[in-house]
């Protein structure tokens, strides 16, 4: 066991579970409670920090955007993580992101002008909003004196991890899990750019996940997933980022695809913490979106009412189904390949950020899920379709009337477009039989917005016509 950080004292480690609670220093390296199992979250003593009294205090760090910490959208909120000494942490300049109003998009979700914002996380260094937690996950395994690095991943995961180990001077190896065939050729390419030991094993990310963990047990290998806690706090700084690109405003909605429940869990914690500090008066209600044939997290709670209950989750409800699960031999199928999870790790807290964000969770289908990835793309910055998941679920909401057309709804766009072009070039494309392969053998039966490549042959006049056809019928 290492000796807990001088500095960091007022941070610690405490288990998730209301009858365990026990608590370690940020000094070991933990993905479970040794005592229980269960999860841990990062904790801290609040009323011996120096935390700002106000969220507009923030506002003094955008001067001095030549300190590196200043300039990452996740470090200039460092008094809302202060689990590391600032001279430990691993930043790469992540978290320079934009809070964009998507009329366009809003249309279709059925919102007003102006109702409808997109956190576009794409924008990170590595493409995804993964970038986030991993500056906060690598800081702490720099704390730990940690080299070897791995992660399961459905491929944003080990993009940014993989990054994260390039891009740093600190001698990190990155090890990567992935199911064979489940990860979009965006996300692989960048693993194998950045010298991740790239390991395809057969089977999907439940698979991988599992293997993962036993192998860190295994080799003493730094985990990189959200079960470690640290990723988590790194990712509440989305919710301070909308916050802060929203006026310190916090809007009505937040809605966000669920996959293994990282984000959901990190901002709910964000709020639980902002609003204990005093810093905001009122809460987002939260909505987590799955993909319909990935739905674990709408079945239980949907379908079987599993809570929170103030931390004493009914996990028999969650172990009966993935019993059937297995004895059915399910696995999860989407063309949102990063949200393909069926055993989500981060549940319990998913649920208690349900719980104090008067949170709901709906299921899409791939056919929603691609139209809602077209209108972002149309009117957006675009997006890959796990992240279009939050368009289709706000849209979904709307048409319920869970969701009043004058809300402020902010969307998060969990991806880059260009992680997966695969999906889009096959919803837009003419091809039919790639259409089929990509997207019929998801059940997408349309392509109802898709913007389609005019092939003309090589001559002038053609083309002149062509464009002369097109522009006018598209300006009518
Ligand atoms: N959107 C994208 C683009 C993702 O890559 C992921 C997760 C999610 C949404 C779901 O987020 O897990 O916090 O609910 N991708 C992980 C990976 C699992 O391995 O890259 P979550």
């Amino acid at each position: 066991m290492s000796a807990p950080t001088t500095t960091t004292e007022l941070a610690y480690q405490r288990c998730l579970n209301a009858a365990c609670g026990a608590t370690y220093g940020v000094g070991e390296t933990l993905f479970a409670c040794p005592s229980c199992g269960d999860l841990l979250d990062v904790a801290y003593e609040w009323d011996r920090l120096p935390v700002p009294r106000s969220l507009r205090d923030f506002e003094a760090k955008w001067a001095d955007r030549q300190d590196p910490l200043n300039f990452s959208g996740v470090w200039r909120f460092r008094e809302l993580l202060p689990f590391a000494p600032p001279g430990m942490i691993v930043t790469i300049g992540e978290g320079q992101t934009l809070l964009q109003t998507a009329d366009k998009v809003g249309q279709h979700v059925g919102m007003n002008p102006g109702c409808l914002k997109l956190q576009y996380e794409g924008m990170n260094p590595s493409g995804s909003f993964k970038d986030n937690g991993m500056t906060a996950a690598f800081t702490h395994a720099r704390m730990v004196n940690a080299r070897r690095v791995a992660c399961a991943s459905t491929g944003n995961t080990s993009a940014a991890l993989a990054v994260y180990c390039s891009a740093t001077p600190f001698g990190f190896k990155a090890i990567i899990f992935i199911g064979s065939g489940r990860i979009a050729y965006g996300k692989l390419s960048q693993a194998l750019d950045h010298g991740a030991l790239t390991i395809q094993i057969v089977g999907d990310f439940d698979d991988a996940m599992h293997r993962v963990q036993q192998v860190a047990t295994r080799l003493n290998i730094y985990l990189m997933n959200s079960v470690n806690p640290f990723r988590l706090e790194g990712q509440k700084t989305i919710m301070y980022r909308v916050l802060e690109a929203n006026g310190w405003e916090p809007p009505d909605w937040v809605v966000v695809p669920g996959g293994n429940l990282g984000n959901s869990s990190a901002f709910g914690k964000a709020f639980i913490e902002l609003k204990h500090l005093g810093l905001i008066d009122r809460v987002p209600r939260l909505a987590v979106i799955n993909a319909a044939g990935a739905r674990t997290l709408n079945h239980l709670v949907c379908e079987h009412g599993l809570c929170w209950s103030d931390g004493v989750v009914d996990m028999e409800l969650t172990k009966a189904y993935y019993g059937r699960l297995d004895q059915e031999k399910v696995k999860a199928s989407t063309i949102a390949s990063a949200i393909e999870i069926n055993r989500p790790v981060n549940l319990k807290k998913c649920l208690r950020a349900l719980n104090f964000c008067d949170g709901v969770v709906r299921q899409v289908s791939d056919q929603e899920i691609m139209d809602a990835k077209a209108w972002v793309g149309a009117g957006g910055l675009g997006c890959e379709p796990a992240s279009a998941a939050s368009v289709a679920g706000a849209r979904k909401l709307r048409e319920e009337g869970v969701i009043a057309p004058s809300d402020r709804v902010v969307c998060i766009l969990t991806g880059h477009q260009l992680k997966d072009p695969t999906a889009t070039v096959a919803y837009h494309g003419t091809d039919q039989e790639n259409f089929e392969k990509v997207l019929g053998s998801r059940g997408v039966r349309r392509a109802g917005y898709a913007n389609r490549p005019v092939i003309v042959p090589n001559e002038l006049d053609d083309i002149i016509r062509t464009i002369n056809l097109y522009s006018e019928s598209a300006s009518e």
